[in-house]
């Protein structure tokens, strides 16, 4: 079984669910606290064993190239100032030299065309691929849970979590079959079913694992649902003749391209950090119960 290494970031996406915040930044570059969203995906994968990231970006995104950049004069002035907490969280940021590559998506002709632009830098290997929006919160992040799966079952694995059954038309759903290991085999998939026509109510969340030869399947990809080259219907392809398991996720995502789910992963992350929580919950649970008094009174 081949080592996955690599993992691909697509942050191509022109994140219209965030306009207007997102006229003259990318979506990515949002931040949950004080990291901008595509540091978790970053953190994440690092965290699972990636050695090389992968961002396939597009126009207007290059604030993400500088942000994984060294900045001299900003380092500069950190040291010169006596900033050296800041200074070190910095450096404990920075990727080295050489493992993290940036290729454009050209054309927003959906995910499974941004995955296709990563196939040279990837080249004959599995490799991860983190859907940035989806930001993961729990005791490990979601990666680790589907490489160690992959490391029981070989294949392809996909992260899943369950959604109310009525919320299928928006994501890809897979089918249960027989568990394995921490996770189970996969029946079926289907991108955005109407909820009577979705097999489960398992939804795929934004972490994969794949093999190298879905680039194959995708580079004769026909257009799908919203007339995108689905990565979806690529893998239902490829599960003809590869087997793809399920690796049910513990923790929970927050989908961070829409704004209930940035302000709740604010929310949740903020609570969680020692040096933040003091400052913010009293404030947020006073906050909330206003809210509630004025809804009730009205
Ligand atoms: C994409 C995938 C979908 C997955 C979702 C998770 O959809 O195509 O299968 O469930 O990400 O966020 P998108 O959100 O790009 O429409």
């Amino acid at each position: 079984m081949k080592k996955v290494r690599k993992a691909v970031i697509p942050v191509a996406g022109l994140g219209t669910r965030f306009l207007p915040a997102t006229k003259a930044m990318p979506k990515e570059m949002l931040t949950v606290v004080d990291r901008p969203v595509v540091q978790y995906a970053v953190d994440e994968a690092l965290e699972a064993g990636i050695e090389h990231i992968v961002f396939v970006t597009g126009r207007n995104k290059h604030v993400i190239e500088d942000y994984f950049d060294v900045q001299p004069e900003l380092l500069d002035t950190l040291t010169r100032s006596g900033k050296t907490d800041q200074l070190q969280s910095l450096n404990r940021l920075q990727p080295q030299p050489g493992t993290i590559s940036f290729t454009r998506q050209q054309a927003p002709h959906g995910l499974g065309h941004a995955v296709w632009c990563a196939r040279d830098i990837v080249g004959d290997e599995p490799f991860a691929l983190l859907l940035p929006d989806m930001v993961s919160y729990g005791e490990r992040g979601c990666l680790s849970g589907v490489m160690d799966l992959y490391r029981e079952t070989g294949g392809n694995v996909i992260a899943v979590e369950q959604c109310d059954p009525m919320d299928t038309g928006s994501y890809g759903i897979v089918g249960k079959g027989d568990s394995t290991g921490s996770g189970f085999v996969i029946t079926g998939m289907v991108e955005k079913p109407a909820p009577e026509a979705a097999p489960s109510n398992y939804y795929i969340n934004g972490r994969y694992v794949l093999q190298p030869d879905i680039f194959d399947v995708l580079s004769n990809q026909r257009r799908g649902a919203g007339n995108e080259i689905q990565l979806t219907d690529a893998m239902v392809r490829l599960s003809d003749i590869q087997k793809f398991y399920a690796s049910p996720f513990e923790g929970r995502m927050f989908d961070c391209g829409s704004k209930d789910g940035f302000i709740q992963a604010n929310v949740a992350f903020a609570l969680i950090r020692d040096d933040i929580r003091d400052m913010v919950l009293d404030p947020i649970e006073q906050l909330i119960a206003s809210r509630r008094r004025h809804i009730q009174a009205a």
